[in-house]
């Protein structure tokens, strides 16, 4: 029996080979097409918004921005400056996100006074990571090369 299984390994037919592949292939597609549409999902306003709502002062705090709201109609919403738009910072701090659904589920900031206590925390998290990638996420807007001074 053994030495049988290991011809099929050794020999496998074209009929298996072709299954594999067709398989593989179709799978690789469901896969990609999958992770993009939740890659996408999860870097929507809508999305932080459904988590980072009224009961946390963020969003209100935010529409009185120019980041929000201004003369030329264009806006940086939440992912854009705090998910890194590159594919491998970005896979990384969508994995260090599983914390904030952990604390989702514990309640970490889910009162207005949690939120407070809990802000200076958060807000050294938010800038301690930008130091380290040279504040990354702002200049995919600004470019000062091209700054009209
Ligand atoms: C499932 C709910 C949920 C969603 C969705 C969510 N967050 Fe959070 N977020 C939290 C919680 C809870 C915390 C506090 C986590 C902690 O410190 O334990 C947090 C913390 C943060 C912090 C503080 C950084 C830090 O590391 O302490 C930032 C910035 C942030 N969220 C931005 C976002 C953005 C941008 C989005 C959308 C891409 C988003 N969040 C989506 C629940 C959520
Ligand atoms: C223009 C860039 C920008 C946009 C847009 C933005 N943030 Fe922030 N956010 C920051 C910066 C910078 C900090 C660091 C704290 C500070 O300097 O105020 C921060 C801090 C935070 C914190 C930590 C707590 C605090 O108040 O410091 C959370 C949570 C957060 N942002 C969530 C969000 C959510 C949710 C949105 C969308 C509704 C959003 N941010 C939109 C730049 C941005």
């Amino acid at each position: 029996m053994a030495t049988q299984g290991r011809q099929w390994w050794r020999r496998p037919s074209r009929l298996a080979l072709g299954t594999l592949l067709i398989a593989g292939f179709a799978g690789g597609i469901f896969f990609l097409a999958t992770f993009q549409k939740t890659m996408e999902n999860s870097n929507s306003e809508a999305f932080c918004i459904s988590c980072h709502d009224m009961n946390n002062t963020i969003y209100q705090e935010y529409m009185t921005t120019a980041h929000y709201n201004n003369r030329s109609g264009v806006r940086a919403t939440c992912p854009d400056c705090h998910v890194p738009h590159e594919f491998v910072p970005k896979m990384v701090r969508k994995i260090q996100a599983s914390k904030e659904l952990y604390g989702k589920i514990m309640g970490t900031i889910d009162t207005p006074q949690k939120f407070e206590a809990h802000r200076l925390t958060m807000a050294q998290n938010e800038w301690r990571r930008m130091k380290n990638n040279n504040s990354q996420e702002c200049r995919n807007c600004y470019n000062f090369d091209y700054m009209d001074y």
